[in-house]
C-alpha cells in the first residue's frame, strides 16, 4: 500500500475539506476549537509513529518465534514455568476414523455458542450427518453469574435436543454424549473435568474461576432435567486439531485466530518433564499452549499500552491483545481518535462517537481493506457510520487504510512467528522429521477465514522464517468448523460405550 504524503501536500487540501454545506453537524458531532489543534502534520507523525513501534521486521519476528519455542520448554519443564501454561489436555489418542454411532457437540467460545449432533459411520461412511444451531450469547450473560450462563447454555441445548430424528439414531439405553469445547484457559484435571484459571475475551461472569467447568454445566444440565454426559471436555484449539486429523494424518498444529487466539500441538510425552516420566499409552498427547498470555518482545504502542490498561484483564493476554479479532478494531479505534483530537483527521468535526470502546470493530477495517476504488468510497462509508455521520475526505480514508494495515500487518506477522516457534520446537525435538517431511497446521477463527490481507501477512511471515525450501513441506489450512466436529470425534474416543 503507499505510504500518505502527508508533508507535501497543504493542511488545508487535504485534511481542513469543511463538511459540505447542505450538511449540518449531526447529533453526536461537536466542533473542534481550531485555534488548540495542530495540524495535518500531527496527523503524519502519528501514522509515522505507529508503522515505526509496530514494526516486525525479520528479526523481531525471528526473536518472536525463537521465544515462543524457548518459552514453550520452559511451560512444559516445570507448572508455570512461562507465560504459556502448556496445558495437558488429556486427549492421547486422535480420532481414528472408526468412530461410530451419534453424538453431540457444545462450543462455548465467545459471543456464540453452537450445538451440534453428528451421525458417525465409521471407515467406509465417516460422517453421515451433522445438525448444528447457533445461539448468540446476551451482552448481560457475559457479566452475569456463572449459573445464569449455564442455564442458558443447557437449555439451548435441551431445546436442540428434544429434536433429533432422520438420520440420526441413539441405540437404545444409551445416554447422549457431548463434547464439549470451553474455549477459555482451562486446568484440565481429566479429560471430562477442568478447571476454569481465568475468563479471556471480555467475558467476566462471576463464579466460575476456580470450578470445573463440567460440574457448572451438569448442575445447569440437571436443573433442565437433561439427561446427557460430557466425555469429553476441550479447547478449540485441540478440538480443531481433532477434526482436521480425522480427515488428515499430517495434521501436527491448530491454530484458532478469531476474537481470541491460540494453537495446540502434538507433544511427545517423553518431552514433557512436568510429568515425571508418565507416559501416555501412545506415547503422546496434545498441549494446549495458551498462547495468548505469551508476551516477549512483541513490539508494543502506546494504543496497545492504554487499550491494555483499560482492559479488564491488564498485563494479561499481550499476544492476543496484539493479534486477535478482538482487539485489532480497538487498537485502530485509539489511532483515529488520537488523530482527530489532535491531528485534524475529520476537519474541524470531532468524531464523539469514536470515544466509545470498541465501537471500531475488527470486520470494519476489513471492509475497509477490500475497498479498491478510487475514491475509498466503502473506507468513507464506513468511518462516517463510525464516527456517527463525521465525512472524511480521500485523505483521511487513506490514513485511515494505512492505520488499519498497519495494525493487520502486525497482527498476521506475529502471528506467522507464532506458528514458526511451534514448529520449530516439535522440528528441534524430532531431529527434522517436522520440515523435512509434509506437515499441515490446521486454522480456524474469522480472522484468518475472512480477512485476506491479515492471512498473507500471517503466510508471508512464516516463508520468510522458514525459507522457501522449508516452507514447501509446510501446509497451512483451513479446517473450517473442525473445533465442532472435532470435539464430536473425541466425545466418540472417549465414550463410556463400546463402538
Ligand atoms: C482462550 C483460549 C482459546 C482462544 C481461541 C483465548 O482467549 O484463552 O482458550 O482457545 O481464545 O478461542
Amino acid at each position: 500500500m503507499s505510504s500518505i504524503p502527508t508533508t507535501t501536500t497543504s493542511s488545508a487540501g487535504f485534511f481542513r475539506i469543511p463538511p459540505p454545506p447542505h450538511r449540518m453537524p449531526a447529533a453526536g458531532v461537536r466542533m473542534m476549537a481550531g485555534a488548540l489543534r495542530s495540524s495535518a502534520s500531527s496527523v503524519g507523525t502519528i501514522l509515522t509513529n505507529l508503522q515505526h513501534e509496530s514494526a516486525t521486521p525479520l528479526p523481531v519476528l525471528r526473536h518472536v518465534a525463537d521465544a515462543m519455542t524457548e518459552d514453550m520448554r520452559a511451560g512444559l519443564a516445570v507448572e508455570g514455568g512461562s507465560d504459556l501454561k502448556m496445558i495437558l489436555s488429556y486427549v492421547d489418542a486422535l480420532p481414528s476414523g472408526n468412530e461410530k454411532g451419534l453424538f453431540y457437540a457444545l462450543d462455548l467460545g465467545g459471543t456464540n455458542f453452537r450445538v451440534l449432533r453428528v451421525q458417525l459411520g465409521g471407515k467406509e461412511e465417516r460422517v453421515i450427518a451433522t445438525e448444528s444451531e447457533q445461539v448468540s450469547i446476551p451482552k448481560e450473560l457475559m457479566s452475569g453469574t456463572s449459573e445464569q450462563l449455564f442455564d442458558f447454555i443447557a437449555n439451548g441445548l435441551a431445546t436442540f435436543a428434544e429434536v433429533e430424528g432422520g438420520n440420526f439414531r441413539l441405540p437404545h439405553g444409551r445416554q447422549r454424549e457431548i463434547g464439549f469445547t470451553f474455549s477459555f484457559p482451562v486446568m484440565q484435571t481429566s479429560i471430562d473435568s477442568g478447571i476454569l484459571m481465568k475468563w479471556t475475551k471480555g467475558f467476566s461472569v462471576s463464579g466460575t474461576a476456580g470450578r470445573d467447568v463440567v460440574a457448572c454445566l451438569n448442575e445447569a444440565m440437571e436443573r433442565q432435567a437433561l439427561d446427557m454426559r460430557v466425555s469429553a471436555l476441550v479447547n478449540d484449539t485441540v478440538g480443531a486439531l481433532a477434526g482436521a486429523r480425522y480427515w488428515d494424518d499430517d495434521v501436527m498444529v491448530a491454530v484458532i485466530l478469531g476474537t481470541g487466539t491460540n494453537a495446540c500441538y502434538v507433544e511427545r510425552t517423553d518431552a514433557i518433564p512436568r510429568l515425571h516420566g508418565t507416559m501416555s499409552a501412545s506415547g503422546m498427547t496434545i498441549i494446549n499452549t495458551e498462547w495468548g498470555a505469551f508476551s516477549n518482545g512483541i513490539p508494543l504502542t502506546v494504543f496497545d499500552k492504554d487499550m491494555d490498561a483499560a482492559s479488564i484483564n491488564p498485563g494479561e493476554q499481550i499476544f492476543e491483545k496484539t493479534i486477535s479479532g478482538m482487539y485489532l478494531g480497538e487498537i485502530a479505534r485509539r489511532v483515529l481518535l488520537k488523530m482527530a483530537e489532535e491531528g485534524d483527521l475529520f476537519g474541524r468535526r470531532f468524531p464523539e462517537k469514536l470515544t466509545t470502546p470498541f465501537s471500531l470493530r475488527t470486520p470494519d477495517l476489513c471492509a475497509m481493506q477490500q475497498d479498491d476504488s478510487d475514491d475509498l468510497q466503502a473506507v468513507g462509508s464506513i468511518l462516517y457510520n463510525a464516527t456517527q455521520k463525521v465525512e472524511s475526505n480521500l485523505s483521511s480514508r487513506k490514513v485511515a487504510l494505512e492505520v488499519c494495515d498497519a495494525i493487520v500487518k502486525r497482527g498476521g506477522r506475529l502471528a506467522g512467528a507464532g506458528i514458526v516457534g511451534i514448529l520449530q520446537k516439535m522440528d528441534q525435538d524430532s531431529k527434522g522429521s517436522i520440515y523435512g517431511k509434509r506437515t499441515v497446521v490446521a486454522m480456524d477463527g474469522g480472522l484468518y477465514e475472512h480477512y485476506p490481507q491479515y492471512r498473507g501477512y500471517m503466510q508471508r511471515a512464516v516463508e520468510e522464517l522458514l525459507g522457501s525450501e522449508i516452507s514447501r513441506n509446510i501446509v497451512i489450512e483451513h479446517s473450517k468448523d473442525g473445533s465442532g466436529i472435532g470435539a464430536a470425534l473425541l466425545a466418540a474416543t472417549n465414550s463410556k460405550y463400546e463402538h
